[in-house]
């Protein structure tokens, strides 16, 4: 995927405001360098450029090294039948699903995004298929048609209310019998001034950026789901870590990079103070135990 030139900016100081009238037509909008998706309804705050691919890579990278997997619920046998049809909401770069059609070349597999950031078709497997739309709109398939349903890294970057909604479609396209997955991430700040920073904009905006705190809740309350089964890995942040810890620290950086912007604009947070926070951060992540967790919480449908 190529970025296109950023010679325009958006117009307004805020790049989360809905679009104006000479962008309204565009399927994107930028902001200090930055390319953002730009459709009117959805508060998603994160950009969809180049270094966000990147970005996203990374942390795909980082679970399948932590996880060893790339899924917990018991359907491995049914992906090996050959005829599973598994949807992956919210798919991103969607290298969760090329890493899963290699694994099960058998088994049929989609993925939604609102954002066009999927491999280039020729990386594609011929049982892979991307589909670009607005979750907000739901999702465009008849009820019960999918075995297995992930969404991962969703629920904490989007609005609370809106990923409510996601999940009764998830729910809703899968089949009785089959299996959702929630696969989320959360940074544990320890009450670091710059992630409290983080969490709190993000919480102003209507987005919980602690997963842990609200998805059980949430799932445990889905009467068409049966028991929820939970899995968790603790993942060290800072060089004391060895590799993985230094992979979070690039990780968070880039994590830490990507909400400058608005942290600094939209919720006129002073940049210098910001720097030095993040500067203070670096040096927290080296010398504590600071960590964060990637959760899985999983179900049938029943
Ligand atoms: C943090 S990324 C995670 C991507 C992928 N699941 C992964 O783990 O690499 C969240 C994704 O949700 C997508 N998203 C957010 N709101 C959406 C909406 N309303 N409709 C469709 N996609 C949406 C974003 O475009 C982004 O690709």
């Amino acid at each position: 995927m190529k970025d296109e030139p950023s010679n325009r900016n958006f117009n307004s100081s805020d790049p989360l405001k809905s679009a104006d009238v000479d962008s309204i037509l565009d399927s994107f909008r930028y902001f200090k360098g930055r390319r953002y998706h730009n459709l009117a309804d959805v508060t998603y705050l994160l950009p969809n450029d180049d270094k966000e691919v990147e970005r996203l890579n990374l942390q795909h990278n980082i679970f399948k090294f932590v996880w060893k997997n790339n899924f917990s619920s018991p359907v491995h046998e049914l992906l090996k039948s050959g005829k599973a049809k598994i949807l992956d909401v919210g798919c991103g770069t969607g290298y969760w699903l090329l890493d899963m059609a290699k694994e099960y070349p058998q088994a049929l597999f989609v993925g939604i995004d609102m954002s066009p950031i999927f491999p280039d078709i020729k990386d594609v497997p011929t049982n892979v298929f991307f589909l670009q739309l607005n979750l907000n709109d739901g999702i465009p398939f008849p009820n019960e048609t999918f075995d297995f349903v992930i969404q991962r890294c969703l629920c904490n970057c989007v609005v609370y209310e809106k990923w409510e909604f996601y999940v009764k479609e998830m729910i809703r396209v899968a089949k009785h019998g089959g299996w959702l997955e929630f696969f989320e991430f959360s940074i544990d700040h320890n009450d670091q001034q710059l992630m409290k920073s983080v969490s709190s904009g993000f919480k102003a905006k209507g987005i919980n950026s602690r997963p842990e705190t609200c998805v059980p809740q949430f799932l445990e309350k889905c009467q068409e789901l049966s028991k929820v089964h939970y899995e968790n890995n603790y993942i060290p942040i800072g060089d004391r870590a060895g590799q993985l810890g230094a992979m979070m620290t690039t990780y968070i950086s880039m994590n830490v990079e990507t909400v400058k912007l608005l942290l600094t604009s939209a919720w006129e947070l002073d940049d210098d103070e910001y720097d030095s926070r993040f500067e203070e951060a670096k040096l927290e992540f080296n010398t504590s135990k600071n960590y964060a967790q990637s959760f899985r919480w999983f179900s049938r449908k029943i």
